[in-house]
């Protein structure tokens, strides 16, 4: 069975690299044994290195508080029924800026490509939207009857007793037969997003801030310790905080007695290693990308390609 990257749904998430990436630096860096993700946005670094045997603990830190309650909720609570309940837009528009596990959640399950601005859904198939998505993560037949009579189809009620992933997917293939196909495969990548949650649940072991950057206290061993930042890129999709202070950023890494690697496309730092992937970075368009890795300090000799 192919292993599922763990991570939230996150605009700018490192999903498809995080095995690499982290491959690269522990591979460079046996002794490490404290590992900073200080731009830890949907966290499929932190979830990585979490997963590595040698590394003891593993800090995450996000500067968008919402995300990194989501994340507390999640190790508190574990994925429990109220992350399936339905977001409608006006729910989305009031609270996806606040600094609450619902804000994090709205912003990494219920945006528009990831982009934690825009809603989900179109106002024209959200009434459909809500009333699959009632009627299988909710098991509710009579949701299911409306559904029928919506779209015309008798819809068969063994749907809603089948667990939810298989119900799921019948669902979207018989909606997509009377409707636009490209709507409904969002509809299923987004429950499939609110399924991924669930794998986060046994991530105890991480250390959770939001605070920023070059905020974090950071006290352990400088041998034994790895900072990775994966920051805003310049001239892509902006997050919810505003501009990002590149030069600041710089500055802090000089500064720095540790071991940094930077993730970007471009960055004044000594190159390690380059991978090549497709990227998500805006709301409706994937490219193939080419991204590199950076070091401060004696890495290896050579660049990598992957
Ligand atoms: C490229 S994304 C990180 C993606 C992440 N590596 C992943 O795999 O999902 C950059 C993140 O930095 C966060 N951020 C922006 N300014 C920050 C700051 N000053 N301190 C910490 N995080 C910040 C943004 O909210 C965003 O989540």
């Amino acid at each position: 069975m192919i292993k599922k990257q763990l991570g939230m749904p996150y605009m700018g998430s490192k999903c498809k690299l995080s095995k690499k990436i982290v491959d690269e630096i522990i591979n460079a860096n046996p002794a490490t044994k404290y590992f900073y993700d200080l731009f830890g946005g949907g966290g499929a670094i932190s979830f990585e290195a979490v997963q590595r045997k040698k590394i003891e603990k593993v800090f995450y830190n996000e500067l968008n508080m919402g995300v990194v309650e989501l994340l507390r909720k999640i190790q508190k609570d574990g994925v429990t029924d109220e992350f399936y309940q339905w977001i409608d837009r006006e729910t989305f528009i009031k609270h996806k800026d606040d600094d609450c596990w619902v804000g994090g959640l709205c912003k990494v399950a219920w945006s528009f490509g990831n982009n934690q601005k825009d809603y989900l859904f179109g106002k024209d198939v959200e009434p459909i939207k809500k009333l699959a998505h009632e009627a299988i993560m909710l098991n509710d037949s009579e949701k299911l009857r409306q559904l029928s009579e919506k779209i015309g189809i008798e819809l068969p009620h063994k749907i809603i007793e089948l667990d939810k992933t298989k119900g799921r997917k019948l669902l979207t293939r018989i909606v997509k037969k009377v409707k636009n196909e490209r709507m409904d495969l969002q509809q299923l990548q987004q429950l499939e997003q609110l399924e991924r949650l669930e794998q986060l649940e046994r991530l105890q072991q991480l250390e959770l801030s939001s605070k920023s950057y070059d905020e974090v206290e950071i006290t352990t061993p400088v041998d034994e310790t790895i900072i990775y930042l994966d920051p805003p890129y310049k001239g892509t999709a902006e997050y919810q905080k505003g501009d990002f202070d590149h030069r600041a950023l710089e500055k802090w890494i000089a500064d720095s007695p540790y071991k940094i690697y930077v993730s970007s496309y471009d960055f004044n730092l000594p190159k390690v290693a380059t991978f090549k992937h497709t990227s998500s970075l805006s709301a409706t368009a994937t490219n193939n990308v080419t991204e590199n890795l950076y070091c401060n300090r004696g890495h290896k000799d050579t660049t990598r390609l992957f």
